[in-house]
């Protein structure tokens, strides 16, 4: 029986990226839908949950992506909607590499701290992106007090609201427009989560080197400039004046991992749902 994975993609061209680490993760054929919203979905699920029999359904499975966070939640929950007693698949969601990345990312921080976040204040600098939000929700569930900042009080609380609807989580919504609000809202923070858009430098090099309570660090951007000066891409967990430091390449290469491992993890049952707490469990197996 052959693994069919069903890319359905919320943005017009499907992300590349997402098809390849398919066929690395062991799909032996990928379809790629582009454009698809919950309104459109339905055909795509009905032609996924009917067609194998009951044994044989987990050999088909969904993969939810796109660019845009919010309507990839809304994918997925429309996708879920359509499943009924056993008609039903394994689905991911993994928005512009929101869930894998983030696993990743925390996955790392938290192996830095010895497994133990509780207690700790995190601060996710431009969280209100798709990494940035769910790297909110994994610091949370991993017992860190976390703030994240946005240029705008507005965007930082309305991302807050969200997640404490979908999640369950506390968050502190903080307005950190330019550089100098940044290196303050990190302020008695032991743990930093650059998460801004590619090539915006977030920190600079002389404000977390002269925080004396920031401990760990890890930067998602890879597109230079970085957005932790002085941090290298490459990093994986080293020490820099005092600080253990990971860069986007440094945790990228389990955030590969992971999502390849979350691809097998489909075929394996038909009832799979992998979402923030899945994906974050997937990584912290593998760290
Ligand atoms: N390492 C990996 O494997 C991997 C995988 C996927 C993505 N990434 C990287 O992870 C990062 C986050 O991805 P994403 O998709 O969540 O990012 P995103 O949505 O493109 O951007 C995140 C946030 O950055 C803020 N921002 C945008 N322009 C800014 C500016 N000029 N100054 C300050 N803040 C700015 C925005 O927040 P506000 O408007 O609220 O201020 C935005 O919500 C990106 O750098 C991406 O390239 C890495």
């Amino acid at each position: 029986m052959k693994k069919l994975l069903f890319q359905i993609d919320t943005d017009a061209i499907p992300a590349v990226f997402d098809t390849v680490v398919a066929y690395d993760g062991g799909a032996d054929h990928v379809t790629t839908y582009g454009g698809i919203t919950p309104d459109n979905v339905g055909a795509i699920v009905d032609g996924a949950i009917f067609t194998r029999a009951p044994k044989e359904k987990k050999f088909t499975a969904l993969f939810v992506g796109g660019s845009n966070m919010v309507a990839g939640e809304l994918l997925l929950k429309a996708v879920r909607k359509k499943f009924f007693s056993n008609f039903r698949v394994s689905v991911m969601l993994d928005s512009n590499g929101s869930n894998t990345t983030a696993a990743a990312g925390v996955a790392c921080l938290l192996k830095s701290a010895g497994g133990d976040l509780s207690g700790k204040r995190a601060v996710i600098l431009a969280g209100t992106g798709p990494v940035g939000q769910r790297a909110a929700v994994m610091l949370a569930k991993s017992g860190a007090s976390v703030t994240i900042t946005s240029r705008s009080l507005e965007s930082a609380q309305k991302t807050c609201d969200h997640l404490k609807a979908s999640f369950g989580v506390d968050i502190a919504a903080v307005a950190a427009p330019d550089l100098d609000s940044r290196a303050q809202a990190c302020v008695g923070a032991h743990v930093v989560f650059a998460s801004g858009a590619a090539s915006t430098v977030l920190l600079r090099e002389a404000d977390w080197k002269s925080n004396p309570t920031i401990q760990y660090m890890a930067d998602a951007n890879a597109t230079p400039p970085l957005g932790i000066e002085g941090v290298d891409m490459m990093d994986r967990g080293i020490e820099r004046d005092g600080k253990v430091c990971w860069g986007a390449i440094g945790f990228g290469a389990l955030k590969l991992a992971v999502h390849r491992a979350c691809i097998a993890q489909l075929f394996e049952a038909p009832d799979q749902v992998l979402d923030a707490e899945e994906v974050f469990a997937k990584a912290k197996s593998m760290t």
